[in-house]
């Protein structure tokens, strides 16, 4: 009968063991000495040696020639723990006996002498499956058990053993399993097996098990049924679903050349093919991660997994972003693989979350942003006009305080390149005009709109650019006529579409009005800024301070003289 890889290939000694070398260390001079505990827990990731080396230990303790660290393999109880129908090595499946009564039974078994062994060994798989209660029944017999027992609870979440039972074991924790070394078992597995392979197929593979070496036996045994005795890892690749470092490359591609329309035909392609999303987003996570950390610790890092050709493309990949965008793209695939798992339309969650790390861009860096600070001041507007490059610093959307009587802001520009000619447009252009430059502008603009109303209604107010925000203020009585779409559309007429402003109805007051504070910057104090204090109107009125808000946008809240606090 055919016999599983992961089976047929199941070490029998602690040499086989794959790393682990801090456990299979300990055991030995444990079995050497002659000091076996009565209790041990073996904790770690599926598939790392736990059951198996609980089988050895047991092989080691029951061998006719033993106890000793090195089984003969070939006496009758050598054979039958290997064959898992030893009589006094009692493997229990606490996934399906976790209840009080099993325990209670497997109690009353303690009690007995081994048939024909030295030890009676308990193996119990999936312990952190008992329920309480039974741990409880458990307790005494793990802590005063007779001199022939040895309890090994194998889990992989130690962590649901209660303290009770931890404090009564010996815990070993087995770690995942070396990439290298696994890809070097499972070339020799191949060359026993007569199968032809390569280190991409093997990285490949060793990638599938994510650290588990059943995971990638497994996977092993599937590529065989599927490929035969020749390996080629882009079959291998296509069986276990895997997606090649070309096909994650698409994504940063697309990322780096802001193209939208390339991502969505990614996703178009991935449903087409069968693909799944979620399966997707987490490779994703993973490149993005390969790369971050390729970026962080270099080319030949250990913690990258992959073959030697992957590692070489993922750094010339790194080297197009910088370590903040990849945390943010990291960021960014791992929301999207946990909105993914509760989505009902995981097609179109996987859409947006790719358009989200699309829109998200680059950041300019924070102190290139202030560098230009200290620049003259003009230099700021240029870097805005030359918008079209993805990082360039972005026009923050400042929410208008809620108070503000009928206060509109239009949607933030889209930073997408595709879209960035409006978004282009300097918010600041320039110092404040005189109130009836924009009044006028706006009035001949909707005539041209056609929103005959309106224009009569502009007539009557007056409109400033303030603190990068056009302030119109109007007499009540046209409140309908001057709503957000009319000014909207006015605005988009006239080239100016994602200008904030704000419009109050109540007196027109031509000496009052905003524009008359507008005209002279010194004494700039729109409804936004702290006014009245001397501090506040001097700090604001400073050319840096003036500058970082042309920037940055935002409101002063507050401001504070240090010398006097
Ligand atoms: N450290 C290792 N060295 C060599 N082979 C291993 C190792 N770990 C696991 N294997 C292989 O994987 C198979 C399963 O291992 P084992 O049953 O010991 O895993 P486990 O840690 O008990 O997993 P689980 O938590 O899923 O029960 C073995 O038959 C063996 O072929
Ligand atoms: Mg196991
Ligand atoms: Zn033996």
């Amino acid at each position: 009968m055919y016999q599983v890889i992961a089976r047929k290939y199941r070490p029998q000694s602690f040499d086989d063991v794959l790393n682990q070398d801090h456990i299979k260390t300990t055991l030995r001079n444990a079995i050497a000495q002659n000091r076996i505990a009565h209790g041990y827990i073996f904790s770690g990731q599926r598939g790392t040696g736990k059951t198996t080396t609980a089988r050895i230990v047991a092989l080691c303790l029951n061998c006719e020639k033993g106890p000793t660290d090195k089984p003969c393999g070939v006496c009758a109880s050598c054979v039958e723990i290997a064959a898992g129908g030893a009589v006094d090595v009692i493997e229990i499946d606490a996934a399906s006996n976790r209840g009080i009564n099993e325990m209670r039974e497997l109690r009353e078994n303690v009690r007995y002498q081994p048939a024909r062994d030295r030890y009676k060994i308990f193996i119990i798989d999936e312990a952190h499956q008992i329920t309480n209660e039974a741990f409880n029944a458990l307790l005494k017999t793990i802590e005063e058990p007779p001199e022939w027992a040895v309890f090994i609870l194998c889990t992989t979440e130690s962590h649901k053993i209660p303290a009770t039972i931890a404090s009564r074991c010996q815990h070993f924790s087995f770690r995942s399993v070396d990439f290298h070394d696994l890809i070097d078992r499972m070339r020799e597995i191949c060359t026993q097996e007569g199968v032809e392979t390569d280190d991409e197929t093997l990285a490949v593979l060793a990638q599938a098990g994510e650290g588990s070496v059943r995971d990638s036996l497994s996977a092993l045994d599937q590529a065989i049924a599927c490929c035969g005795n020749k390996l080629d890892a882009a079959q291998v690749r296509a069986l276990l679903g895997a997606f090649g470092i070309d096909a994650m490359a698409q994504v940063t591609t697309a990322l780096s050349a802001n193209d939208g329309s390339a991502l969505l035909a990614l996703v178009d392609e991935l449903e087409r093919n069968g693909g799944s999303p979620q399966h997707f987003s987490r490779e994703l996570s993973r490149y993005v991660r390969n790369l971050l950390v390729t970026k962080i610790s270099g080319e030949q890092s250990r913690l990258v997994t992959a073959s030697p050709a992957e590692k070489k493309e993922m750094a010339r990949i790194a080297a197009a972003f910088s370590e903040e965008d990849l945390t943010r793209y990291l960021q960014f695939s791992l929301d999207l693989f946990r909105d993914l798992q509760f989505s009902m339309q995981p097609r179109f969650h996987l859409e947006i979350g790719l358009l989200k790390m699309l829109q998200a861009g680059r950041l300019q860096p924070i102190e290139e942003a202030l560098a230009n600070l200290s620049g003259e001041p003009r230099a700021v507007a240029p870097a805005r006009e030359a918008a079209p490059s993805v990082s360039a610093p972005r026009p923050m959307a400042v929410p208008a305080p809620a108070a503000a009587p009928a206060s509109f802001a239009p949607p933030a520009p889209r930073p997408s390149a595709l879209q960035r000619p409006a978004a282009a447009q300097p918010l600041y252009a320039g110092p404040p005009s005189p109130d009836d430059d924009w009044r006028e502008k706006l009035q001949s603009a909707m005539i041209k709109a056609g929103l005959q109303f309106s224009a009569d209604a502009m007539s009557q107010a007056s409109a400033a650019l303030v603190n990068n925000e056009l302030l119109i203020t109007a007499p009540k009585q046209f409140q309908l006529d001057l709503g957000r779409e009319e000014i909207l559309a006015a605005l988009k007429q006239i080239g100016h579409p994602t200008l904030r402003f704000k419009v109050a109805f109540g007196e027109v007051k031509p000496a009052a009005s905003p524009a008359a504070s507008a005209a002279s910057p010194a004494a700039k104090s729109s409804p936004k800024t702290p006014a009245g204090d001397e501090t506040a109107e001097r700090a604001l009125g400073h050319p840096e301070v003036q500058r970082f808000r042309e920037l940055f946008g935002g409101e002063v809240r507050n401001v504070r003289n240090l010398k006097e606090s």
